[in-house]
């Protein structure tokens, strides 16, 4: 019977019972005494299990005791109890089946050692085979798996909101064009010039930069709805936060203002790194131990305290009067950089903190204006190590207001008209988030680089495999 690594070490099998395993080789080890140990993963877990090869299987010396990191193989054996320190269990192996040879061990790339981030992106094909993306790999899925249940049990639809659109829905321009492969063909202007325009069957069609403008059509009838998926942005931002092609979680929930979100950011951030710590104990050991000695007593941290709330004027006054110098001077009505969220969420708060009510005009046109005139009721969760992790508003429901912010930023309603239309047609009050999944792994993991905790990165010049 074929067994996942992880039943075995766990115990679901008794001593003296046969099974098969099937992974690769992660290492061989020779005994002078004449068995080999062989690690065989297979990725149901962070650990590998050890098989004890005896010299008197008939492929010893013509197969096993070439096994190098990589090769694939299928282990029969007998579970054991294991005399060695780290597993409980290990395999007696009866029969050591091939699949595939490493053709050229010398050159794989992924020989075991550790290597750096930046080597092991060149070669994306074959760093999931590492500890690292195998690691992220688990938890990234089992974060996946807390937000969806998170909503779920909380009354959530999820709504897929369409990745191909015309609407800018963040009004900052930083859109892919959709465009046509038949290059051949192209649409050609009166004087045979390639009309650019006309790409998605006549239409000029971009990327989606995120789902809110849909969902919020879909809150102001099913009152609370989520979306989660691929969202993109044309910025040309090369830094260790940014991608071109992230994944991104967006609640939007009729009826709610911006404490009522920031509360449920909180809710689902506390339920997600529960689930973490409870489900991938493992996997989290491995960053606690390699990446950042805080992986995990910084989520029991943000599990057991309230989180800290603070209006963007009082942390602008809290930057200008801490005595630091930062690249980009402080004042009132800038947009905080990297550089300011993480002095706030690092050293200020020592947590991730709630930024609330920001000058309107650094803010989108779908933010809800506050009573004052000049900030908008918008909030960005900040987490130390990143930064801004959540960004998220009431939204403006009210159509004279809505209308009167299109034209300050020249945006051409004609565009949003369908938007529009949800305040002329039983509008309510409502408010959103958007929480950057990958920023959320990046967080959860210690990871410093956003390109390593999704499987294949997107960044400017940067589309291969
Ligand atoms: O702050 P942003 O741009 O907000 C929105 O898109 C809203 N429509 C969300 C909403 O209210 N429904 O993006 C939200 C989050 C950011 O806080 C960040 O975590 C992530 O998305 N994000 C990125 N992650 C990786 N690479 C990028 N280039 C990102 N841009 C934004
Ligand atoms: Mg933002």
């Amino acid at each position: 019977q074929y067994a996942a690594v992880k039943d075995v070490l766990a115990g679901q099998y008794s001593a003296g019972e046969t099974v098969t395993v099937r992974g690769w080789v992660r290492t061989r080890r020779d005994s002078k005494a004449g068995i080999s140990f062989v690690n065989v993963h297979d990725g149901s877990c962070f650990d590998a299990i050890q098989a004890v090869v005896p010299s008197d299987l008939d492929n010893y010396s013509s197969e096993v005791q070439k096994l190098t990191t990589g090769c694939s193989v299928a282990v029969t054996g007998t579970v054991a109890a294991s005399a060695g320190q780290g597993q409980d269990f290990e395999l007696q192996a009866s029969s050591v089946h091939v699949y595939g040879w490493v053709e050229d061990p010398d050159t794989y790339p992924m020989a075991p050692k550790r290597h750096s981030m930046e080597y092991l992106r060149e070669f994306a094909h074959l760093r999931p085979r590492t500890n690292v993306a195998g690691a992220v790999t688990r938890v990234r899925h089992c974060l996946a798996q807390a937000v969806h249940r998170f909503f779920h049990q909380h009354g959530y639809y999820w709504i897929s909101t369409p990745i191909i659109t015309t609407s800018d829905a963040e009004g900052a321009g930083e859109l892919f064009r959709v465009s046509t492969l038949d290059m051949q063909n192209l649409p050609k202007d009166d004087k045979g010039q390639v009309d650019y325009s006309q790409d998605f069957f006549g239409k000029e069609a971009f990327l989606t930069v995120s789902g809110q403008l849909n969902v919020e059509a879909f809150a102001s009838s099913l009152s609370k709805v989520y979306t989660f998926g691929p969202t993109f942005r044309a910025e040309n931002s090369n830094t260790s936060r940014h991608l071109a092609e992230f994944w991104m979680i967006e609640p939007e929930v009729a009826f709610a203002d911006l404490n009522d979100v920031a509360k449920l950011a909180e809710d689902m951030l506390k339920f997600v790194f529960k689930a973490v710590l409870d489900e991938r104990a493992d996997d989290m050991a491995f960053f606690a131990e390699r990446i950042d000695k805080q992986a995990i007593s910084r989520l029991q941290h943000v599990i057991d305290n309230d989180f800290v709330h603070m209006d963007y004027t009082d942390a602008i006054e809290v930057l200008q009067n801490c005595g630091k110098q930062f690249d980009y001077p402080v004042a009132w009505g800038v947009d905080l950089q990297s550089e300011h969220e993480r002095y706030l969420a690092e050293e200020h708060v020592g947590a991730p903190v709630i930024l609330k009510n920001y000058p309107r005009d650094i803010k989108a046109f779908y933010m809800r204006q506050n009573d004052d005139g000049k900030t908008v009721a918008a909030m960005d969760v900040l987490a130390p190590g990143i930064g801004e992790i959540i960004g998220g508003s009431a939204r403006e429901e009210r159509l004279d207001l809505l209308d009167k912010r299109l034209r300050e930023m020249d945006l051409p309603a004609e565009e949003y008209s369908w938007y529009r239309d949800l305040r002329r047609y039983g509008s309510v009050p409502h408010a959103g988030f958007g929480l950057g999944f990958e920023r959320l792994v990046a967080y959860v993991t210690g990871m410093t680089n956003i390109r390593d905790v999704i499987p294949y990165p997107r960044s400017p010049k940067n589309a291969d495999f």
